[in-house]
Formats: structure tokens, sequence, C-alpha cells
């Protein structure tokens, strides 16, 4: 079983999804079917959100064409692996509510729970997820044609079939592995802070 595959040691019982998914840099250039794409976004549809608002838009990437335009966002860092992925995706959350216009501050907290569901949705298909920060938010913008005042782009997605790690950079190669985490004991407390 290599470095990869191998399953991350957890403190207390969960289901395997949770420690099976991580987030690789090394992705095959093949692009993603609509009904993959279709399943991604499905399972992210049925995340919670406040009000039941919804306040996601996915935009996604496939062709080489457009996962130029869009990579032209991204940091250079990122723009040297998440091209080849099969999609690039970027999450807009919407930032006003629907119903009466008022700003809703849990958009991006709702696009986060929207972000994760995809993810794991990824690897119940074979598939791998790997959200970026590392992007210009005006250029994204810029690249996708989004209204400012009702959108805000809060994270770049690259996601598809694992590829061959020897194809990254060096410096790159060496991180290509699952990371680990805080202890247990670090993320919560009881009853007080
Ligand atoms: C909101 C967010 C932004 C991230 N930004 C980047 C990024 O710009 N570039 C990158 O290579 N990884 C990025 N990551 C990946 C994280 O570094 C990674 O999720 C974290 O180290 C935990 O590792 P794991 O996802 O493999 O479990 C980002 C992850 C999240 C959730």
């Amino acid at each position: 079983m290599s470095e990869a595959e191998r399953p991350r040691r957890t403190e207390a019982a969960v289901d395997p999804m949770f420690p099976g998914r991580w987030s690789p840099r090394a992705f095959a250039d093949e692009p993603l079917s609509d009904d993959a794409l279709a399943s991604l976004f499905e399972a992210a549809r049925w995340a919670p959100s406040c009000n039941n608002e919804q306040p996601w838009l996915f935009v996604a990437a496939v062709t080489p064409e457009e996962k130029t335009r869009f990579a032209e966002a991204l940091t250079a860092g990122n723009r040297v692996w998440a091209p080849r992925a099969g999609a690039l995706i970027f999450v807009l959350a919407r930032r006003q509510f629907a119903r009466d216009g008022e700003p809703n501050r849990w958009a991006e907290f709702d696009c986060g729970a929207a972000w994760l569901s995809l993810a794991l949705q990824a690897r119940a298909m074979g598939l791998y997820a790997h959200a970026m920060a590392g992007f210009d938010a005006e250029k994204a913008r810029e690249a996708l044609g989004f209204p400012a005042d009702e959108y805000a782009a809060v994270a770049a997605v690259a996601v598809g079939h694992r590829g061959d790690p020897g194809a990254l950079p060096e410096n790159l190669r060496r991180m290509e592995r699952p990371n680990d985490r805080k202890p247990l004991a670090e993320v919560w407390r009881r009853g007080a802070f």
C-alpha cells in the first residue's frame, strides 16, 4: 500500500470517509464528464444552509480553454498543478438573502458545508477534490463575469482523477501525501471555553 493510500489514524470511531479524504496535487489530465460533475454538485446541493438559502453557486471549467481562463485567477503556486485536474471550479457565495436582500453573513459558512459535501462525494466516486484560497478575487470576477455586488468568490476547487506524482515539481512531490491533524483534545471542550 502506498503512502498516499494508507488510512490515517483516528482517535475515535468515525466513518472512514472522513480520514479518507485528502487534497492531492497530482491530477490526471482527464476532463470530468457531465454526469460526474452533476453528481458532485448534487451532493453539494444537499448541504444545510441558513434559512435553506442555498447561497452557493458553482462555476466549472472543463475544457482546456475554460481551464486556462479560470487558471489566470489562481496564484502562480496553484497554477503549477491545478489546471491539470479534470475540472476547475469556483465556489461563489450569494451575498444577500433572496427573501429580503439583507446581507447573509452565514453564506460563506454554508458554502464551506457544500464544498465538503462535494469533496466527500468526489472520494466516493474515486475522485479527489482540492480547495484553494490562492486566487485573486478581482481576476476571478473578470474570468467568470459575475456581479461583485451580488456574489463573492470564496474558494477555487480542483477535482479529478489522481495522476502521477512524478509529474509534479520536486517541492510539491514531497508534500504529496495525507497530512495529520491537531490532537482531538485540542479541538473541543466541554461546558465552557
Ligand atoms: C479554504 C481552503 C483553502 C486552501 N487553499 C489552498 C491553496 O491555495 N493551495 C493549496 O495547495 N492548498 C490549499 N488548501 C488545501 C489545504 O492546505 C489542505 O486542505 C489542508 O492542509 C488539510 O489537508 P487535507 O485536505 O489533505 O486533509 C486549502 C484548503 C481549504 C479548505
